[in-house]
């Protein structure tokens, strides 16, 4: 059987080329260029030559016990020092060489807490710009125990919004714990103490329904078993600013 001549320049094109490949591979690249081996001892080597910025986590409690330990406890606890004093090594070597910086601006807590909605549910967040401006964030919070400086009293001091619409509403009168149980510790540690959110047609329907006992006489009224009767009231009616005929 012939071999037909197309095969033949095929095997002579493959020839060429695994044997470039090959030349290329092993004789004309030097074998520093392609030696892992090499490559990782003098990628070593270079690291280890660099100047040292850090000087770790641990470096700094041997002399500032009292910082160490109060940060230790705080919600900053996952902090390093260095992430806000910027890099120290020469510093916790030698105190009287070098000292580290103090950023008391307010844009460094901003860089974790300015509000960003891409940041996990539940993380403290503010707005930066409406929450107490124009004073530095550590003259109210200390940076290495920081916590609420004092405890609000009023729901208003965190829901503006929900007390501003209620005070022009025909709800005006009534107080945020009517409709909803808060416990003490919501003031403290608001999203892991939630407050209770009425749960059902009836909560309303104790001032509102047509001849419930009790219910206050200025409340208009309706007829439960049709009015809205497939959804949750709150489904229609804004409860902070609810809205009825008029
Ligand atoms: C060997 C002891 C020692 C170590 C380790 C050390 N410090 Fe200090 N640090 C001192 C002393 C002493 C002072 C007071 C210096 C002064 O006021 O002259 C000081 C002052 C400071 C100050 C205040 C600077 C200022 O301008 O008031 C900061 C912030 C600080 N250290 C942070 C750190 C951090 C962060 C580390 C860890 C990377 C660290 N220190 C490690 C001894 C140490
Ligand atoms: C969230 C950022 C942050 C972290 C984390 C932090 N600090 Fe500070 N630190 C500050 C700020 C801001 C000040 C200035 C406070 C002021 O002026 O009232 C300060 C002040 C200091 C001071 C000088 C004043 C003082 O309170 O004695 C020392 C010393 C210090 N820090 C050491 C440390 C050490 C040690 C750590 C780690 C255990 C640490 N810091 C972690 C932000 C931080
Ligand atoms: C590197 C990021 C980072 C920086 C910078 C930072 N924080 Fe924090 N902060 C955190 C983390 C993480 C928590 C703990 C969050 C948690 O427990 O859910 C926290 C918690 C807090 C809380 C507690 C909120 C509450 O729920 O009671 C306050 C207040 C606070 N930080 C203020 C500050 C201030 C003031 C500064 C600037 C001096 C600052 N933070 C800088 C990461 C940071
Ligand atoms: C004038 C005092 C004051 C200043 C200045 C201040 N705060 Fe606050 N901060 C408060 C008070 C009071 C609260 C609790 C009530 C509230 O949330 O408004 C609070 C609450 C917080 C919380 C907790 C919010 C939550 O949802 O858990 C964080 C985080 C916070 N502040 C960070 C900062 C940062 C960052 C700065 C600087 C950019 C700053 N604060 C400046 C007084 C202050
Ligand atoms: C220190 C600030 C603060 C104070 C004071 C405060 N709250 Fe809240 N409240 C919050 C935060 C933060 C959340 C969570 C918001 C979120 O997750 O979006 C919340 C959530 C709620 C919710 C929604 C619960 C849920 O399941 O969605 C209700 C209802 C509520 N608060 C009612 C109140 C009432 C009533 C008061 C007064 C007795 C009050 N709050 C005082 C900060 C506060
Ligand atoms: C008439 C009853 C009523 C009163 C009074 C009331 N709420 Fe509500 N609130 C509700 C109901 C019902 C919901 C649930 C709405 C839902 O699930 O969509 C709710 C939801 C909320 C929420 C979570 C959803 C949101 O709108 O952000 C917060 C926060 C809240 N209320 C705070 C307050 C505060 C603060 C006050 C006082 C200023 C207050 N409420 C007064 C009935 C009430
Ligand atoms: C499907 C939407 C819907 C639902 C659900 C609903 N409502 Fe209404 N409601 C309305 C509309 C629309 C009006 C105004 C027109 C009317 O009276 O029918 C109204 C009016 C009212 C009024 C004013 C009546 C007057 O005489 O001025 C009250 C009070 C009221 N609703 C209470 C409730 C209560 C309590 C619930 C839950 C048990 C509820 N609503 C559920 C849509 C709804
Ligand atoms: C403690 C009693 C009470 C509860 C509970 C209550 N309301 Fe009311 N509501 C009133 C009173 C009183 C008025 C009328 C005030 C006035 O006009 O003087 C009113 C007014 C209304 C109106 C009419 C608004 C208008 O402008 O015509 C609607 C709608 C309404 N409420 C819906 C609700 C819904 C929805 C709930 C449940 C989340 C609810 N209410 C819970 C007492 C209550």
């Amino acid at each position: 059987m012939r071999i037909p001549e197309q095969v033949h320049r095929l095997a002579i094109v493959l020839a060429i080329v695994i044997g470039g490949t090959l030349l290329t591979r092993f004789v004309i690249i030097p074998r520093s260029l392609v030696s892992t081996e090499l490559h990782w001892a003098q990628t070593t080597q270079r690291e280890a030559t660099r100047p040292l910025k850090f000087a770790g986590s641990t470096a700094c409690q041997d002399c500032h016990e009292d910082v160490a330990a109060k940060k230790a406890k705080s919600f900053h606890r996952v902090l390093a020092c260095e992430g806000c004093h910027t890099p120290s090594i020469k510093h916790a070597e030698d105190p009287s060489a070098a000292k580290p910086t103090v950023l008391r601006e307010r844009k460094l807590c901003a860089t974790c807490h300015a509000y960003d909605p891409s940041r996990p549910t539940g993380f403290p967040q503010i707005n930066v710009t409406a929450h107490n401006p124009l004073k530095a964030c550590v003259t109210c919070h200390n940076p290495h125990d920081p916590v609420p400086p004092k405890v609000p009293k009023e729901c208003a001091a965190c829901h503006a919004q929900i007390e501003r619409a209620k005070a022009v509403s025909s709800h005006a009168l009534l107080t945020c714990t009517t409709c909803h149980k808060a416990p003490e510790r919501h003031k403290t540690a608001p999203r892991t103490a939630l407050p209770s959110k009425p749960d059902s047609r009836d909560f309303c329907g104790a001032c509102h329904g047509q001849g419930a006992a009790g219910a206050p006489k200025e409340a208009p009224k309706v007829d439960l078993s049709t009015h809205g009767a497939r959804n949750l009231c709150w489904e229609c009616h804004y409860p902070h600013l609810p809205e009825g005929r008029s």
